[in-house]
């Protein structure tokens, strides 16, 4: 789809289709006003009737309205106007391509960022327009034998703004709203692959791949040489399965020189079995998401990358399989990792911490300026927070704040959890320094506590999405969280220093 910004009145230029948002109780949008003014007053007959009251993400489609130069109006219910704010701009948008994907219109001109959203400027707001239409025509087809027979016709989107003296910022956000678009739909792509293709082979060469296209530093670790840097947790986890594990880091380095990076470090397990701990069998298909934190880290340099942003930062993934084997990691069996610290693996499927803490070590190298991960991590954080927010933990509050409010900026929230000292007395071990998992009390919080030992040498914030990286049910598939966040979050950056 591509899209465009003009300065424009409703109904005057020919398009396939005209879209004006009214509020509830049939109020009309100052778009839809002028619409109806140039139509003789239709839109407000066609109210009075009762056939579009404006509840939220209804739509109403009316053809050939006489006077206006459209051949197709879309009225958009936006909610009752003292109401609308961000969550409702972002609905109206995904409703109105939704809507427009059953017609046969081909190009369309939106009257919607024009509307006021809080305090959010025009910027934002085609930001946000951009990524909501272009994230709500995604398909993911690329495992069935035919292609979708009844794709949309909608090809052009004109985002229409009031004045001018708009277009220039409109434009900016566009271009924003777009390369995050595509950062979050290869997160998702990559998260919706099965773990027969997408393997952390797969992983690397897409990666390779970005690199390619973006001229970024790449390194692919490999087995030896992660058995060189004492990578044992890491390696503990990838031992059952005949996959070879991979360990990739990419570098983006648009901002000054001396800048210390941003590194977003992902948890790329493509197939979480549990291993010896072996998962019960329903919904285990899931655990295919369970790379979706490396995933999040590919989209958002891909996002970055195109958005031309003047930062440094650095993606790591520690890629493996999950897999029970003659040669899997047993439950009680202890291995030392690359920070010297031992691990007694109590549970095999609490796998994530085991892969991150060795990527974390890892990171000390980068002298990091702030590290985030970001990872499938817990069941228990799923039972704390749901599918709405994305848990947060950190070592570093004025970080945390950052994190929290890129988050809301981009309408991918998280949530502060905490990490009080008293929690990490429950990964006690008898025998090695300390165990992998603690109890099920506070699960979130215990591996949270885990990679905390592995992060004392930078400011860090741990995201848990193991509620917000996918949907189950009949809308199963990946959401593309939390790219928005982490994509946010470094405009911040690139904005400040
Ligand atoms: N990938 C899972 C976490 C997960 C489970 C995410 C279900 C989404 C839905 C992780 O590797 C895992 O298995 N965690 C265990 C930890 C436990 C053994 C301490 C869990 O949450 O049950
Ligand atoms: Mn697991
Ligand atoms: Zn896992």
């Amino acid at each position: 789809m591509e899209f465009s910004i003009k300065a424009l009145l409703p109904g005057r230029k020919t398009s396939g289709c005209c879209v004006v948002g009214i509020y509830a109780e049939r109020e009309m949008s100052a778009a839809a006003t002028t619409l109806d003014n140039a139509g003789n007053g239709c839109l407000r007959r066609l109210l009075q009737r009762g056939d579009m009251e404006g509840r939220i993400g209804s739509t109403l489609l009316l053809h050939d309205v006489p006077g206006i130069a459209s051949a197709r109006v879309l009225l958009v219910g936006l909610g009752p106007q003292a109401e609308f704010g961000e969550k409702q701009f972002r609905r109206a948008i995904t409703a109105t391509v939704g809507a427009l994907a059953n017609t046969g219109a081909a190009d369309a001109e939106l009257h919607l960022v024009e509307l006021a959203v809080g305090r959010r400027d025009i910027e934002w707001r085609s930001m946000q327009a951009a990524c909501a239409a272009q994230t709500a025509i995604y398909r993911f087809e690329q495992m069935k034998s035919q292609p979708a027979k009844n794709a949309p016709a909608l090809a052009k989107v004109v985002l229409a703004v009031k004045t001018k003296s708009e277009v220039k910022r409109a434009e900016r956000g566009l271009a924003r709203g777009f390369a995050l678009a595509h950062g979050v739909n290869l997160a998702r792509d990559l998260g919706n692959l099965p773990g027969n293709v997408c393997t952390p082979t797969y992983l690397a060469d897409e990666a390779r791949k970005l690199a390619k296209q973006y001229r970024l530093k790449i390194q692919v670790l490999e087995r030896a040489d992660m058995k060189k840097l004492g990578m044992n947790t890491l390696l503990s986890v990838a031992a059952g399965s005949s996959e070879p594990p991979k360990l990739i880091v990419l570098e983006y380095s648009a901002g000054p020189k001396k800048q210390k990076p941003v590194v977003l470090v992902g948890k790329g397990v493509t197939f979480d079995t549990g291993g010896i701990s072996i998962k019960p069998a329903p919904e285990m298909d899931e655990m295919k998401y369970d790379m979706s934190g490396a995933g999040s880290v590919l989209g958002t340099i891909k996002a970055i990358a195109a958005m031309k942003l003047a930062v440094n930062m650095v993606g790591i993934i520690p890629a493996t399989e999950n897999m029970p084997g003659g040669r899997a990691t047993k439950p009680g069996d202890i291995v030392t990792s690359m920070s010297g610290q031992t691990v007694e693996i109590l549970n095999t499927d609490a796998e994530g911490r085991l892969i991150l803490c060795d990527a974390l070590t890892y990171a000390e190298r980068y002298q990091p300026a702030a590290v985030i991960d970001i990872a499938t991590l817990t069941g228990a954080c799923v039972i704390a927070l749901g599918h709405v927010v994305s848990g947060l933990f950190a070592n570093n509050d004025p970080l945390a704040r950052e994190v929290l409010a890129a988050g809301e900026t981009s309408g991918d929230a998280a949530w502060h959890l905490p990490l009080h000292d008293e929690y990490q007395e429950q990964l006690h071990s008898n025998f090695a320094d300390f165990a992998n998992i603690g109890g099920r009390p506070a699960g979130a919080v215990t591996a949270a506590c885990f990679l905390s030992r592995f992060t004392k040498k930078y400011p860090w914030v741990h995201l848990d999405v193991a509620g917000t990286a996918w949907k189950s049910g009949r809308e199963k598939g990946s959401t593309g969280r939390p790219v928005p966040l982490l994509t946010q979050f470094l405009i911040n950056r690139a904005g400040k220093r």
